[in-house]
């Protein structure tokens, strides 16, 4: 078994609120990531269950459920459980359009920081629930979209990218809402360049390793956890992607 597959128990040094349903834990461990990757996140006598890193030493995580509910009662001082780094993060070469939605934007942030993004498309659906907006201004060409208008364009991130020209990008890295993501493959698959899209998966998970299935999303067995989470528009444009989900028991959702 190799260090990864261990986890390692950390401490949360510091809780930001983001958002009033997003926050923010740093902890004493710096791990050696690529942007996009992604760690399971033990949370102590209830679940482990998979988080892009949003730094090197910390996750941004929305609350949905029991186990992000119970990460959100989680103070200064308290230990969780980190396995990883997993999966092959995003490969961008060239010019760099990254489009995030919602808590999609967290695996976008750590390359966007990293300086490799040259124009970010960020969506939420009201101001308040944007999630880095500051941080990401400083550091690319950053474009604002809100479902309800509250904060730069008023509607959905598609709206924005209709009005770029995306063949000007070599890589385009989208990580968000499937129903979102599925919009910006169908415009690039219209203008021939899906294979320059690299698509950040949410799945659900339960070994983050590769082994027990329930991440697969194809006939052939393509696994988010370990062949993703980041596939390429080509890829995925004859998957079960914007199609289904599966959920515990493997029964398609
Ligand atoms: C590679 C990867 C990276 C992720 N990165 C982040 C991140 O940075 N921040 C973050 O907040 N979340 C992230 N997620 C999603 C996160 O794993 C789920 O929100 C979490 O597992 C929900 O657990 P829960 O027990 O709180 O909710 P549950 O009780 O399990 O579910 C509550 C609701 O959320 C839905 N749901 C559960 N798991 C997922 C999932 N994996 N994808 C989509 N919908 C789901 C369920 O269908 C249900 O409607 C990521 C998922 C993957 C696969
Ligand atoms: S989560 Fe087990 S194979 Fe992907």
């Amino acid at each position: 078994m190799t260090e990864e597959h261990m986890p390692a128990v950390v401490t949360i040094t510091k809780v930001i609120d983001e958002t009033p349903t997003i926050k923010t834990f740093v902890f004493d461990e710096l791990f050696n990531i690529r942007p996009g990757q992604f760690c399971m996140v033990w949370v102590p006598g209830v679940d482990e269950i998979p988080m892009a890193f949003s730094a090197a030493n910390a996750i941004t995580v929305m609350k949905v459920g029991d186990a992000t509910a119970a990460l959100f009662t989680l103070k200064e001082g308290d230990k969780i459980g980190i396995r990883g780094p997993f999966g092959n993060g995003f490969f961008p070469t060239g010019k760099v359009l990254a489009i995030g939605g919602g808590i999609g934007v967290t695996p976008l942030f750590t390359l966007a920081a990293g300086g490799e993004v040259d124009t970010f498309i960020l969506g939420a659906r009201t101001a308040e629930e944007l999630v880095f907006a500051d941080e990401l201004a400083n550091v690319t060409d950053l474009k604002i979209a809100t479902d309800d208008g509250t904060r730069g364009y008023h509607g959905f991130v598609t709206g924005i990218l209709d009005q770029l020209d995306a063949t000007e990008y070599d890589t385009i890295c989208v990580c968000g809402p499937e129903m979102m993501m599925k919009g910006i493959l169908d415009r690039l698959i219209a203008r021939g360049i899906e294979s320059r899209g690299q698509f950040s998966l949410h799945r659900y998970m339960k070994c983050g390793v590769g082994v027990c299935g329930s991440c697969c999303i194809d006939h052939e067995g393509l696994r988010v956890c370990r062949d993703g989470p980041v596939f390429t528009g080509d890829i995925i444009r004859n998957s079960e992607f914007a199609h289904h989900h599966r959920g515990p028991s493997g029964r398609k959702e």
